[in-house]
């Protein structure tokens, strides 16, 4: 049995930040953050959108993409480094919202969650265990700023995609590559709150409730491990960079994303890149592109696809699909 991706929605929120805006809140100017990073403006979740609401309207589009119903779907996936509340996971939060009583889980495994999640759901339907998977990927990030350090707080977002995987008689998900270093986690992370340091006065006053990166040390695995996880995945699929009709990589940085891109010898005409409208929105950033591409028609059924990402942990990995 293989599977495949049925069908891909995304949400992002109503309200943009620019990076005139951010000028008026930590000292930091739109000529650096598009130069370094690419990005011009980001989504900022509202009060109520929290990233269950966030997720749960992804999936009512993917939902509606495949014509399917709520009660279709056997098994929800959330991969979030931002959920709702430490627990319960917001992937049951978000299997409540769609008024679904099945099991429901979440998958904390930096911005590659979405391709580890997809890796699980694609593992559970070929073992032929569940039918129809929905793998909800949704982060509010802008919560988890420090909106006092400039390092970080000019490239994150906020938005959420949701793919339905399903069984298939050809192969959908070709093939994946996975790996992690959790060596290297102190590089990026968010200190406090959790069991080694709970939350408190202390941790508060010394703003440790706040992502934390070392940003240019981040820079040099990301573009390393990045391009190995792609030839991994092409090799097991018996494909080379040719045989790719679009690489989608994970939107963190244009820098990154074209480094990558030019050391698998892919044209930029066949990268996708929204990096400048939505920053970095962690597990999210793959589908919200993927959404796009098909809405306008650039993700064509019977394409190759290569999708790889690469964040906190750290962990890294890449997935080769059809689009069938
Ligand atoms: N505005 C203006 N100046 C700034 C800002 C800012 N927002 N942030 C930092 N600077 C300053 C620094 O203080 C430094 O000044 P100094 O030279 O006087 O000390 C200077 O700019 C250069 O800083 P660097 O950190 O060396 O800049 P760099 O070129 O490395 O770019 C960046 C920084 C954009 C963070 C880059 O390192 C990067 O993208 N790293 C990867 C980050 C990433 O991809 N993270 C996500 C992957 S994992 C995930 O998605 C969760």
């Amino acid at each position: 049995m293989y599977s495949k991706i049925l069908s891909i929605g995304s949400y992002v929120p109503k309200n943009i930040l620019t990076n005139q805006d951010l000028e008026k809140i930590v000292e930091t100017s739109d000529e650096w953050i598009t130069e370094r990073s690419g990005i011009k403006e980001r989504r900022i979740a509202s009060k109520n959108e929290t990233s269950s609401v966030l997720g749960y309207y992804s999936s009512l589009k993917a939902l509606e993409r495949a014509n399917l119903k709520p009660s279709d779907i056997d098994l929800v996936i959330c991969a979030t480094n931002t959920p709702d509340m430490q627990f319960p996971a917001t992937g049951c939060l978000v299997a409540s919202l769609l008024n679904i009583k099945v099991p429901c889980f979440d998958l904390e495994a930096g911005c590659p969650g979405v391709i580890y999640a997809l890796e699980v759901a694609r593992a559970l339907i070929e073992a032929g265990l569940y039918r129809n998977i929905l793998v909800v990927t949704s982060e509010t990030l802008s919560r988890y700023m420090d909106w006092s350090d400039r390092t970080t707080c000019v490239l994150f977002g906020d938005g959420a995609s949701s793919f339905i995987l399903t069984r298939s008689d050809e192969p959908g998900i070709i093939s994946s590559y996975l790996m992690g270093d959790g060596n290297l986690g102190e590089l990026l992370k968010f200190p406090a709150g959790g069991s080694r340091q709970p939350a408190s006065i202390i941790t508060v006053k010394n703003r440790e409730h706040g992502v934390k990166m070392q940003g240019r040390e981040v820079f040099r695995y990301a573009v390393g491990y990045m391009a190995d996880a792609c030839i991994k995945s092409l090799d097991k699929a018996n494909l080379t960079p040719d045989d790719i009709d679009w690489l989608v990589p994970h939107q963190a940085n244009i820098r990154i994303i074209d480094a990558t891109a030019e050391k698998l010898n892919i044209p930029k005409e066949k990268v996708y890149v929204n990096i400048q409208r939505y920053g970095n929105t962690s597990v999210a950033s793959i589908g919200i592109a993927l959404d796009e591409m098909i809405e306008s028609n650039l993700l064509k059924k019977g394409q190759n696809v290569l999708i790889v990402s690469f964040g906190a942990g750290f962990t890294w990995g890449a997935m080769v699909f059809r689009y069938i």
